[in-house]
């Protein structure tokens, strides 16, 4: 299913990508987002969570692909609304933005005023601030139903040990709260976590009906909430998006018949649209031998990609035959294979791509390479560039949009002056 040497993306050559705009740079196919968009069309309402990979361009083909966002930040309301999202709803449609947090920072309860933009409210202080500013407006409640499940711990919100969302118990108490401030409470959210499976995601769709029978009629949505997961490596499976589908809208429709009148149905995917579509490519710039270990050391590191060293995920890798300053076509060859460590540039023993849950180092069985030939780092578009960060004074990766066969340049390459941009040295 993955490749070991690949030369092109999206019929686009990689080698021309690292060319034109340098390494490492996170390549993304707007054909295979479109396509992942169209799984889930069975939804009414599919809302992407930006926190995944919130770049405008991103933002803007789901937009004209009919997906609305969900937006964690002011910052991310503000890509929203560069993007072209408007800031609310016509009548009847789902809102174009949803701000979901567990609080409020007083820039966020600024943006979200000032452009009315809807709220999902994850905890009874949120509700109480909004409401004291906002009286008469329509919420969403986020209620953490008792349990949750992800592909790592860190990315479980559900259950007592989580922060996220109005414990379930206290939904009584926040009807209140929303009942003093006139507020209605038109949406219900459950997330329970990231990457899980269908197994745990089904037993959301249990306490979303008896939450939803609580808060009774003055609901219009219920949102599903996201952590579709997707797949990183050979054996793992698609998740079967009808199935989950038919179990949410049986939920739905019993709620419907309760309540007398229709639900729209929200699904709030962020790895399931991207996390294919990304790629990083990066060069190989030295080769090192470590008594038995050998290593391939990148130009990209964990400031480019932190999921293996925040949850030892396994992303498959490829290598691009021919060194990168050699023009001309070259042929995907034959290799013999070979047990390598894959790291990259930071002074830190962590930047390590290849590594369990722990830091337990690991070896890569990858095609025998050379320094100078390109590695990509693939199904790395959902919490990849997101993730990334300065460390070590390293600039933020370029990111490319590949459509139509075209590579589009979507993000600029850090400078080193955008390095040090706010910062003074006092007089
Ligand atoms: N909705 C809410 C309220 C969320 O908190 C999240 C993810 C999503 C939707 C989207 O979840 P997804 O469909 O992407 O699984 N950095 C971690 C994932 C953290 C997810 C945080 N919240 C990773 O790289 O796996």
């Amino acid at each position: 299913m993955f490749p070991a040497l690949r030369s092109e993306i999206a019929g686009v050559s990689l080698r021309n990508v690292a060319r034109r705009f340098g390494t490492p740079t996170f390549v993304y196919d707007a054909a295979t987002i479109e396509r992942k968009i169209d799984d889930l069309k069975a939804f009414d309402v599919v809302r992407y969570a930006q926190k995944a990979c919130s770049n405008i361009a991103i933002l803007d083909l789901m937009r004209r692909k009919g997906v609305v966002v969900d937006a964690v930040s002011a910052g991310e309301i503000h890509r929203a609304l560069k993007a072209g999202f408007q800031p609310h709803a016509a009548a009847g449609a789902p809102h174009p933005i949803v701000y979901t947090a567990d609080i409020f920072d007083r820039d966020a309860l600024e943006m979200v005023l000032k452009h009315d933009i809807h709220v999902n409210c994850g905890s009874p202080d949120m509700l109480e601030q909004y409401g004291a500013r906002k009286p008469g407006a329509n919420v969403t409640l986020r209620i953490n139903p008792g349990f949750g499940h992800g592909h790592s711990q860190k990315t479980n919100t559900g259950g007592e040990q989580s922060k996220h969302g109005i414990w379930h118990e206290q939904l009584d108490d926040c009807l209140r709260i929303a009942d003093r401030h006139g507020l209605s409470v038109t949406g219900l959210h459950l997330h329970i976590g990231s990457g899980t499976d269908m197994e745990h995601l089904s037993q959301v769709c249990g306490a979303m009906e008896k939450l939803a029978a609580d808060v009774g009629r003055t609901l219009t949505t219920i949102s599903a909430g996201g952590g579709l997961p997707t797949i990183y490596q050979e054996g793992d499976t698609y998740v079967d998006v009808a199935a989950y589908y038919k179990l949410w809208d049986a939920s739905r429709k019993r709620l419907e018949a309760q309540f007398g009148h229709k639900l729209a149905l929200e699904l709030e995917p962020g790895r399931y649209l991207v996390a294919e579509s990304g790629y990083l490519v990066a060069e190989i710039r030295a080769i090192k031998k470590m008594g038995k270990n050998t290593f391939y050391l990148l130009d990209a590191g964990f400031n480019n990609l932190a999921r293996p060293i925040l949850y030892g995920s396994h992303h498959p890798m490829s290598i691009v035959p021919g060194p990168l300053d050699e023009v001309g076509t070259i042929a995907v060859d034959e290799r013999p294979k070979a047990d390598v460590i894959v790291g990259g540039p930071l002074c830190e023993s962590g930047d390590i791509f290849t590594q369990a849950e722990g830091g337990y180092v690991c070896t890569r069985s990858l095609p025998t390479a050379q320094v100078g030939e390109l590695l990509v780092i693939e199904c790395a578009g959902a919490y990849g560039f997101a993730m990334g960060s300065n460390y070590n004074s390293k600039p933020y990766a370029a990111e490319v949009l590949l459509r139509n066969g075209q590579a589009h340049l979507i993000r600029a390459r850090q400078t080193p002056d955008d390095l040090i941009r706010g910062e003074v040295i006092p007089v």
